[in-house]
């Protein structure tokens, strides 16, 4: 059970939504209302609002946690973390009270007692799903210890200086994948291919053509014990691109495209022992071409879906795939891309405990 303390101040808006992720990792989730946090948000938020927990909880989140209660818990004066496992806080406070000695002080002396402080983003406490991350990466959970590297979004390779071939990957499987990965206790690094926002709890590295994708995924590699390799790479690229903007001019214009670079082909390559999950994207059934692909690719897992349908796949928010390995393949009917993304990392790690066994 996890203890939520939810503080007075601004951030008390977004607890609803903190306790709700925590809970969505299947962790029950025990709210208790400090004084004064009634003025930002009532007990009906809440799925377990409770005066006292109901036994010792595993660990005790602060979020929001004001000033008053940073120096309550640095002080010894809250009973409700008196032998809790771990203890989190998410401080809520502006810029001077942030920096009033006093309040360094206390802070200083909760980390010295072994409580992991989230800190907060200049006029308040951090973003709600930096915090879930935090909490929840802390904690442990099936993939504690594996380091993932996820890639995210669609390359884009520039034909001259405004324009560029890319595809209409939209970045979501790759980056609910991330988010699973960081809720079931991964360290996850993404590599985002032209992806707008970054996931909270990742360190992500930002790119855009094929050529950068392939570099940063072989560098950070080094450090994973798994690949999912979600980003939709372009098969080519202009061959000569153009510094400046091509003109309009007469007539049309021919561009000659060259093969980009196999980047799973690379990462196999050097990483022979690194675990890979590759996708298929499929006009049609997809489970022959991801057969094929396991084996062409030498890749662990392929995610195969079909991407002649508008309701599924590209840019929409629901996947239906199928999670080929090489011994059985799981079909995901249509589902939320997090609910996809749990399929694939259930698969990921079921196929590697198998692999370690071997
Ligand atoms: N991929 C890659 N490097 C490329 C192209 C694709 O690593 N230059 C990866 C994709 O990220 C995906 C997998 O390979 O995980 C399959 O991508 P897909 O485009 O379906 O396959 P291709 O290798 O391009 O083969 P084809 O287009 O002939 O089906």
């Amino acid at each position: 059970m996890i203890l939520h303390l939810v503080g007075p101040g601004p951030g008390a808006l977004t607890a609803p939504e903190i306790a709700r992720e925590i809970a969505g990792s299947g962790r029950r989730v025990e709210v208790i209302l400090e004084p004064g946090a009634r003025h930002f948000v009532g007990p009906a938020a809440f799925e377990n609002p409770v005066d006292e927990p109901s036994e010792l909880p595993e660990a005790v989140l602060c979020a929001p946690a004001t000033a008053g209660i940073l120096a309550r818990l640095a002080r010894g004066l809250d009973g409700n973390i008196v032998g809790a496992r771990s203890v989190i806080v998410a401080p809520d406070l502006d810029p001077f009270t942030a920096e009033h000695p006093a309040v360094e002080e206390n802070l200083a002396l909760l980390r010295e007692d072994g409580c992991r402080v989230i800190p907060g983003r200049g006029e308040g406490m951090a973003p709600a799903a930096e915090v879930v991350a935090r909490v929840l990466g802390g904690l442990g959970g099936p993939m504690s210890g594996i380091r993932l590297l996820v890639t995210a979004g669609g390359t884009h390779e520039p034909m001259d200086s405004v324009r560029f071939i890319g595809n209409r990957s939209s970045g979501k499987m790759g980056l609910a994948v991330a988010r699973e990965a960081v809720r079931l206790g991964a360290r996850v690094t993404v590599v985002a291919a032209n992806v707008e926002t970054a996931e909270p709890g990742t360190e992500t590295y930002a790119v855009e053509t094929v050529e950068q994708l392939r570099a940063e995924v072989l560098r950070r590699a080094a450090e994973a014990d798994a690949l999912v390799m979600a980003a939709a790479v372009s098969d080519f690229t202009p061959a000569a691109p153009v510094k400046e903007k091509i003109r309009r001019g007469e007539g049309g214009l021919s561009l000659e495209l060259q093969a980009t670079a196999d980047v799973l082909g690379a990462v196999r390559e050097r990483y022979p022992d690194l675990f890979v999950v590759g996708f298929a994207a499929t006009h049609g059934d997809p489970v022959a071409d991801a057969r094929e692909k396991l084996g062409s690719k030498r890749v662990n897992l392929v995610v195969g879906n079909d991407i002649s349908r508008q309701d599924i796949g590209f840019g929409a928010d629901d996947n239906e795939v199928y999670v080929v390995g090489r011994e059985r393949e799981r079909f995901v009917p249509r589902a939320s891309k997090r609910d996809v993304a749990r399929v694939i990392l259930d698969s990921l790690l079921e196929e590697m405990s198998k692999e370690r066994q071997e």
